[in-house]
C-alpha cells in the first residue's frame, strides 16, 4: 500500500489505522517480546511513520493501543500516589544453603511433602504493578512504601515489551508484577554519554532504571532501552492453580517472562540452579542479585500465608559479592574532565576475583562519611556489578589506635581552587574550568573527538604533550599550530601493570597527519562545531537542537534566557548553562579566533528569516498541500519569521489546511473564529 493519503475516505483511514495499529502491535511483540523481528527498523519506522500521520489526520480513529504511543505523551508536573488493591510485599532475604533448607522445612511441615518449587533469576531493577482493564492497560504503579505508589502509567507506556493491549482471551481485569530493568550494555552507553555531557554516572543499572522511570518526560524515557520481566500475578485472582501456570499465562497475554525458570522438588535442586547462575549471570544482558524461590502451589501459598512483611511460601537467596579485606593506605584524589572530584582510595593490593586489586572508588564525600573509613583502615572491598571494586565497610576491630576521621579536601588538588558541592548533589566539583588542568585537557579531548570536530589524527596522549609543551591551552590554539613547533616532540610513557612502556615522538610524517587532520575539521558543520566546543549540558542532540533553531553562533550568542527556554526541548538548565557560557569573555574570543581560521559557525544553508512578513504569527499546519511537504511547509513558515505550534488555541493565528484536514481541527478554529487559509493563501502571504 502506499503512504499517499489524498483521496482517502474516512472509512478507508479507519481501516488503514486499524491495520497498522496491528502490525506494528505484532511487530512490537516479536522483536522486544520474543527477540525475533521479521521485518527491518527501517520498515518498522516508515510504517510507524505512516500510522502517526494518518492519526494525526484523522485523531477519531487512533486507537487507545497505539503503537505511536510509545514515543511518550505528555510530561506529568508530579506522580499521582496510588493505593495498591494488593500491598506490595518483600521477600526475605537468605545468603546461605542452610537457610534455603530451613526454609524449605517450614514448609513442608505447613503443607506437607507433596511441594514443588518454582526458582526464578532476582531481577536487580524496580518493581512495577500493571493492571490491565477489558485488555488494556489502565496504570502502572511503582511499589512505592509497599501499601502506596507512584503512578508512572506514561512512563511504562513507552516499555515496548510492556503489552498496551493483552494478546488472546484475557481476563475482564488483571494485575500483574514485575521487574523494570536497564539492560547493562545501554547502561554503559548511557553513563558515557552522561559524563560527556557534565552530568553525573548512574552508580549501577538499578539506578538508571529507578532514575529513568522517575522521569517526568515520557519522551525522554521513551529514548532509553528499558525493558521488563512480569514474575507474579498477585491476589485472589484465580487464574490458574501454579505459579508456573501462571508465568505461562502472562507469556500467553504477550508479556515478556524470563525462560530461566525451574521447577525443583528438593533443596539440593534448587542449590544446583543457584550455583549455575551463580556463574551463568555473568553472560546475562541485565543485572540479577539473586534467585527467587517460590511455592509452586497457589493452593498451598494460601496455607503458607504471610507475615507482616514478607509472603511465607517464597524466599529470596541473594549471591554473595567476592570479597577481600585489605589495609587503606591512602586516599587520593581524582580531578575528573568535567571537574567532578572523587576520593580514590589506594590499597595494599590483594587478590579478589581473578585479579589484583591496588585502588577502590569511594565514589563521594559522603559515602566515606556513611562509612565512617579513615586511612590505616582494614577494609572490605567488594567486586559486585561493577568493574571497580568498592569498598563496603570497615573491620572497626583491627582499628589502631589514633587514626583519624577524613577529612574531605577543600581545594583543588590540581589548580588549587575552592572546590563548590552543587546542592541536591553527593559531589564536589572544581569550578575552576577554563584553568584547571584535567579539565582544560578534557576539554580539549572532547573538542577532537569523533562525534565534535573528529581530529583523530590527535589523541589523548598526543593532546596531553601538546598541553605540558604550553602549545595548546584551548582548542583555538590547535589552528594556530605549525609544523615546526610539534617537530621532535617526544614523549615516554612509562609500563604499567600489563601494557609495555610506549613512546610518543612527533616525526615528519605524524605531524602531517596531525596538520591535515586540524585542517579538514573546518568542515566539519556548525551542529558538531557547537557540540564540540564544550558547553555544559550541551550533548549532540542539544546542539542540532540549538544550531537548527539559531542557524548561526552569533545568533546563539545573543538568545537570552527566555528565548532559549521557548525553544523545543531546551530547559531552564540548559538555558542557563548557554547563558553562563556565553557571558565568559575568553569564550567569546576563543569563538572569535575559531572563526577567523574558518572553522563553521554557521548552517551551510542558510535558512535564516529570509524576510519577516510573518513575524509573531502563529501557525497550525494540517493535511495535505499540493506542492510542498508538511515539512516544507512549516520550514517556510520559519523561513518568513512565523512560528509553528501543534494544536489550535485562542492563541493560533492562522490554521493551514490542506487536503483532508482533521475534522477536529476544522471544528476548533471555527468555534474560536481563527481563519483557516489555503496553500494558495499561504503563497500569497509570503509573495510567491
Ligand atoms: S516475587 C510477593 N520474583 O525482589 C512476592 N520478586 O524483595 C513478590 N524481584 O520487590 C515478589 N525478581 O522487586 C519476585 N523473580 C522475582 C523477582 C522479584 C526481582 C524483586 C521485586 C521484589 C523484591 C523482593
Amino acid at each position: 500500500m502506499t503512504t499517499h493519503n489524498h483521496n482517502m475516505t474516512d472509512s478507508e483511514a479507519k481501516k488503514r489505522i486499524e491495520t497498522l495499529t496491528s502490525e506494528l502491535q505484532q511487530h512490537n511483540y516479536n522483536y522486544y517480546v520474543l527477540s525475533n523481528p521479521t521485518i527491518s527498523d527501517f520498515e518498522f519506522d516508515k510504517l510507524l511513520k505512516e500510522l502517526e500521520r494518518l492519526e494525526k489526520e484523522y485523531p477519531q480513529f487512533a486507537l487507545p493501543d497505539s503503537p505511536t504511543q510509545r514515543v511518550g505523551g505528555e510530561p506529568t508536573k508530579e506522580f499521582k500516589t496510588v493505593t495498591h488493591k494488593y500491598p506490595f510485599l518483600s521477600l526475605a532475604n537468605t545468603y546461605s544453603e542452610s537457610e534455603i533448607r530451613d526454609f524449605d522445612n517450614r514448609v513442608r511441615k505447613a503443607v506437607g511433602h507433596d511441594v514443588e518449587y518454582v526458582c526464578e533469576l532476582k531481577y536487580d531493577g524496580v518493581a512495577i504493578g500493571l493492571t490491565y482493564v477489558d485488555g488494556y492497560l489502565r496504570q502502572a504503579v511503582t511499589r512505592g512504601d509497599g501499601t502506596r505508589g507512584d503512578e508512572v502509567t506514561g512512563n511504562a507506556k513507552t516499555i515496548r515489551s510492556i503489552p498496551l493491549k493483552l494478546r488472546n482471551s484475557y481476563p475482564p481485569e488483571l494485575e500483574i508484577r514485575g521487574e523494570i530493568f536497564f539492560p547493562a550494555k545501554a547502561f554503559e552507553k548511557l553513563n558515557a554519554e552522561r559524563e560527556e555531557i557534565g552530568e553525573a554516572p548512574f552508580a549501577n543499572p538499578r539506578n538508571s532504571a529507578s532514575g529513568t522511570l522517575k522521569m517526568q518526560d515520557p519522551a525522554e524515557v521513551a529514548k532509553r532501552p528499558l525493558d521488563c520481566f512480569m514474575y507474579y500475578i498477585p491476589g485472589e485472582q484465580n487464574l490458574t492453580k501454579t505459579h508456573y501456570e501462571s508465568l505461562k499465562l502472562a507469556e500467553k497475554l504477550g508479556f515478556k517472562v524470563s525462560k530461566n525458570i525451574a521447577v525443583c522438588k528438593t533443596p539440593d535442586e534448587i542449590f544446583e540452579f543457584i550455583n549455575d547462575w551463580d556463574k551463568g549471570r555473568r553472560h546475562l544482558e541485565y543485572d540479577i542479585d539473586g534467585i527467587v524461590i517460590k511455592v509452586n502451589s497457589l493452593a498451598q501459598q494460601k496455607v503458607l500465608g504471610y507475615t507482616a512483611k514478607n509472603p511465607r511460601w517464597a524466599i529470596a537467596y541473594k549471591f554473595k559479592a567476592e570479597r577481600a579485606e585489605t589495609i587503606l593506605e591512602s586516599i587520593s584524589y581524582q580531578v575528573g574532565r568535567t571537574g567532578a572530584v572523587t576520593p580514590v582510595a589506594n590499597l595494599k593490593p590483594v587478590h579478589l576475583a581473578g585479579t589484583t586489586v591496588k585502588r577502590a572508588s569511594l565514589h563521594n564525600a559522603d559515602i566515606i562519611a556513611t562509612l565512617d573509613v579513615r586511612e590505616g583502615d582494614y577494609v572490605y572491598v567488594e567486586k559486585g556489578g561493577e568493574i571497580i571494586p568498592k569498598i563496603v565497610g570497615v573491620n572497626i576491630e583491627k582499628r589502631k589506635p589514633g587514626v583519624v576521621p577524613v577529612h574531605f579536601i577543600e581545594y583543588c588538588p590540581e589548580c588549587g581552587s575552592r572546590l563548590v558541592r552543587k546542592e541536591g548533589e553527593a559531589a564536589f566539583y572544581c569550578p575552576n574550568e577554563d584553568h584547571c588542568p584535567p579539565q582544560i585537557k578534557g576539554k580539549l579531548e572532547h573538542f577532537i573527538s569523533r562525534k565534535a570536530m573528529n581530529i583523530d589524527s590527535l589523541g589523548e596522549g598526543k593532546i596531553e604533550m601538546l598541553y605540558d609543551n604550553n602549545l595548546v591551552t584551548n582548542p583555538a590554539d590547535l589552528y594556530d599550530l605549525k609544523a615546526d613547533d610539534l617537530l621532535g616532540l617526544e614523549k615516554i610513557i612509562p609500563a604499567e601493570e600489563g601494557k609495555k612502556e610506549k613512546k610518543i615522538s612527533f616525526r615528519k610524517k605524524t605531524v602531517e597527519n596531525i596538520l591535515k587532520g586540524i585542517e579538514q575539521s573546518k568542515q566539519v558543520p556548525f551542529p558538531r562545531v557547537l557540540y564540540a566546543i564544550g558547553i555544559r549540558y550541551v550533548g549532540e542532540t542539544v546542539a542540532k537542537k540549538l544550531a537548527l533553531h539559531y542557524q548561526t553562533m552569533d545568533a546563539l550568542m545573543q538568545a537570552d534566557f527566555e528565548q532559549l527556554t521557548g525553544v523545543e526541548e531546551i530547559g531552564e538548565k540548559i538555558a542557563e548553562s548557554v547563558i553562563n557560557y556565553f557571558s565568559k569573555p575568553e569564550h567569546i574570543e576563543m569563538i572569535r579566533r575559531l572563526k577567523e581560521k574558518g572553522i563553521q559557525m554557521a548552517l551551510r544553508e542558510k535558512k535564516s528569516v529570509v524576510s519577516p512578513v510573518l513575524e509573531g504569527k502563529s501557525f497550525v499546519v494540517s493535511g495535505v498541500f499540493e506542492n510542498y511537504s508538511r515539512d516544507e511547509i512549516k520550514q517556510l513558515i520559519e523561513l518568513y519569521g512565523g512560528k509553528n505550534v501543534a494544536s489550535v488555541s485562542s492563541k493560533t493565528d492562522f490554521v493551514l489546511a490542506g487536503h483532508n484536514m482533521g475534522p477536529s481541527k476544522k471544528e476548533k478554529a471555527k468555534t474560536l473564529g481563527i481563519p483557516i487559509i489555503s496553500e494558495k493563501d499561504f503563497e500569497e502571504m509570503i509573495g510567491k
